[in-house]
């Protein structure tokens, strides 16, 4: 039995290019893993099987997890059952790519069960065709990313920080979110000068989604202004909500149906997983 961690990440920014043809919007973002770990349990078995702690997660062929599983019995040719165990504790309808991270998690889980097959690279190849977030959890921890999100360009450790997650207690629906967004009215702003920004101290945290995530949940504006008023220097929805991340080590204030987490950067090590 292999256990590993499976981490969370945040948007640093997240800049929306436009739409391309498949309906899906092209973007370019910063992203960072965090310390927000859930655990998760690999053997290999005679079928796929999944359990979760949290009966709100749909077990099925649906779950990240196993489509991972799928396609890396596709994709290397091997045949293998998969049996997992996975203790919930990234909130879900958040912008934290709990899901994603569980995908990458059982991608490198397999290639260490089965002897590993593949190299990483392939598994960041992969990883792009069960959803667009998976390749990032893949990188060091670091990374910018464009296209959906699967094309990775990997950048080096970011000082570390300390934040807190908020989470309210509703979340928010991706395709909502982005179904409230028009691309076209979004500032003009080249987010490579962004991202240089961020290697040169003078950080610039944006995020084109927020607007349409308060237009689908306008609570949430009224909890992004508290965050404000308690005094953090930065507040900023993470992907499509509907959690924010708070840069400062003072503790948030009581926000009423929101959940915090003290959360840090992390790095994946270079042949082995995030701890
Ligand atoms: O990636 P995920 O499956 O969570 O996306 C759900 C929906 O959000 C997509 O079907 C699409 O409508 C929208 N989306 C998008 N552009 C992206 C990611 C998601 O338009 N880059």
């Amino acid at each position: 039995m292999l256990t590993l961690h499976s981490p969370a990440k945040i948007n640093l920014f997240l800049r929306i290019i436009g739409r391309s043809p498949d309906g899906y919007h092209e973007l370019a973002s910063l992203f960072q893993a965090i310390d927000l770990l859930e655990t998760i349990q690999f053997s290999l078995a005679d079928d796929d099987t999944l359990t979760c702690t949290d009966p709100s997660i749909p077990t099925d062929g649906s779950n990240l997890i196993l489509k991972a599983a799928h396609l890396f019995r596709k994709k290397s040719g091997l045949a293998f059952g998969l049996k997992v165990h996975l203790e919930k504790n990234i909130p879900h309808q958040a912008g934290l790519g709990g899901g994603s991270g569980n995908a990458a998690t059982t991608l490198w889980a397999l290639n260490q069960l089965l002897g590993k097959p593949v190299g990483i690279d392939d598994l960041i190849e992969w990883s792009g065709e069960i959803g667009s977030d998976i390749s990032f959890f893949l990188s060091r921890g670091t990374a910018y990313c464009t296209g959906r999100g699967e094309i990775v360009r990997p950048l080096p450790p970011l000082p570390g920080q300390h934040l807190w997650i908020i989470k309210p207690h509703q979340g928010t629906s991706t395709p909502a979110v982005y179904g409230k967004l028009d691309a076209a009215k979004l500032p003009a702003r080249d987010p490579e000068a962004t991202l240089h920004k961020f290697y040169s101290g003078t950080p610039d945290y944006y995020n084109d989604l927020e607007g349409a995530a308060f237009a689908v949940l306008p609570e949430l504006a009224v909890i992004k202004r508290q965050l404000l008023e308690a005094g953090y220097g930065q507040v900023l929805l993470s992907g499509s909500g509907s959690s924010f991340f708070c840069i400062g080590d003072q503790a948030p204030p009581k926000v009423p149906q929101a959940q915090a987490y003290s959360v840090k950067f992390i790095q994946r090590p270079e042949h082995g997983w995030y701890t």
